[in-house]
């Protein structure tokens, strides 16, 4: 799946690509799917969601941001089949609309892939705190909290995003076995989870169900809409898998239906264990089972949890390098981003230069709901774009191939822009002036760089003088 990022613009003097061959089917694709979409979400965010946004009406906060996943899931499914090369929305963006809206949607990409990784490390590093405190190993509060929490830096964040800039500057050697492994092991620990908690629910946690009302609940579904971010990477893997028309699609949309249901019931588990007001703590989950004395089931969740979301950071963190790769190719980042080590295929620049800047994140100048939030906007702005661009490639090229076509068509790609457009809406005004000081930071770059030194441009200048 990872080299495929890679295939639009190949890289002239290497092409890891063609070693790879189409060996996933689908069931491998909805395994990748789950592993790249279960980790902080559900395990971290659900309890700050439920504490301070929607109370136990969290779980209607799932099924809403579930539905606007899907809706953007059946765009992403329908252009990653007609159009397929490295699948991201960049690539639709830059096949279907030319170079500028490709850039701000590329832009966007960089701003949620790179904030998404950070915001998983944050979560990561409370389950990591959360299994050493159970086996007697206690970190200093200073180096594991964020300055306005009163510490002084979140170490063990920016130690899992150096430790996956090493993995992934070694080379990535990402097989479906693999995943199909921490996949289960993230899976065991739901089920876990889930067993435990349904013996021990008590109706009166959800006798308040909505406690913060319908705004909270929208909120919160603007919120833990960062559970489904993930199923977009499976885009990225048209040129491994067998029969991709085919495959690809029920990859996303069978991963996004089964994480939908896994979310549903586990939130609304956890709500009913616990008083919703106890679950604003980095590692909800496993918290709320130590809270009830099962300290070997929150240890195996602790487990699973601390698995499922390195999983998820790699993917993330492998994919903002490629995007960052496809944007220099074509010219509109300098150069040296594109370098591949000639040794280890990978670029190892773009990953130094990246992993500086999660870290930083990550260190502790954001905490996770925030950052959060900052990934949700940039990703509901893109999912905006793929389901716009799926409603206006139809009009504009309707000649075009659609091995996989949208349901209801143009009913589902219409409610995908309402509902994206809504939760980022439900956004905070902050969220908001970050997303456009982002955007009004790429226009400057576009416009005093990237037009410069595009690939289009050069190509028209070369035509022109023929
Ligand atoms: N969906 C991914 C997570 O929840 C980003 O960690």
């Amino acid at each position: 799946m990872f080299h495929d990022l890679l295939r639009k613009k190949p890289i002239r003097h290497i092409d890891p690509t063609s070693h790879l061959h189409r060996s996933l089917n689908a069931i491998d694709l909805i395994l990748m799917g789950i592993g790249a979409i279960i980790g902080a979400g559900v395990f971290v965010l659900t309890g700050v969601a439920a504490a301070t946004k929607a109370g136990p009406a969290i779980v209607v906060s799932y099924m809403i941001a579930g539905f606007a996943s899907m809706f953007a899931a059946f765009a992403y499914a329908e252009l990653a089949a007609s159009i397929g090369g490295t699948g991201s929305a960049y690539s639709y963006a830059y096949a279907g609309f030319g170079e500028f809206i490709a850039w701000v949607i590329g832009w966007d990409l960089l701003l949620e892939y790179s904030v998404a990784v950070s915001t998983v490390a944050i979560g990561w590093s409370g389950y990591v705190k959360n299994l050493l405190t159970a086996i007697h190993i206690d970190l200093p509060i200073a180096l594991t909290t964020i300055p306005t929490e009163g510490g002084w830096i979140n170490l063990p964040a920016i130690l899992i995003i150096v430790l996956l800039a090493a993995i992934l500057s070694i080379g990535v050697r990402a097989s479906a076995r693999f995943n199909a492994v921490i996949v289960c092991i993230k899976l065991a620990a739901i089920a876990i989870f889930i067993g435990v908690a349904a013996t021990q629910v008590h109706l009166e946690n959800w006798a308040t169900f909505s406690p913060f009302g319908w705004e909270g609940i929208m909120q919160g579904a603007a919120l833990v809409f960062f559970a489904y971010i993930g199923f977009d990477a499976l885009s990225t893997a048209v040129a491994e898998t067998v029969n991709p028309q085919r495959n690809v699609p029920i990859g996303i949309i069978g991963s996004l239906i089964i994480c939908t249901l896994i979310y549903i019931i586990v939130s609304a588990l956890l709500t009913g264990i616990v008083p919703y007001s106890t679950l604003n703590v980095p590692s909800p989950v496993a918290n709320a089972l130590l809270s009830l004395g099962f300290r070997m089931a929150a240890g195996f969740i602790s487990v699973g949890a601390i698995a499922g979301l390195t999983t998820v950071m790699l993917v993330m963190y492998y994919g903002l390098t490629r995007i960052c790769l496809a944007m220099a190719q074509d010219g509109l980042l300098p150069s040296p981003i594109a370098m591949v080590n000639p040794h280890t295929y990978t670029p190892i620049p773009t990953i130094i230069l990246t992993g500086i800047i999660m870290a930083s994140i990550a260190a502790g100048f954001v905490p996770i709901n925030r950052a959060a939030e900052l990934v949700n906007i940039g990703t509901l702005a893109a999912f905006t774009f793929v389901c716009s661009g799926a409603l206006i490639l139809r009009i504009r090229y309707p000649e075009l191939p659609r091995p996989f076509k949208t349901p209801l068509f143009p009913l589902l790609p219409i409610l995908g822009i309402i509902s994206c457009l809504y939760l980022m809406i439900n956004l905070p005004i902050f969220t908001w002036v970050r997303f456009i000081v982002w955007f009004l930071i790429g226009l400057v770059v576009y416009f005093s760089y990237s037009r410069q030194h595009s690939r289009l441009k050069k190509e028209k200048q070369v035509q022109s003088i023929q």
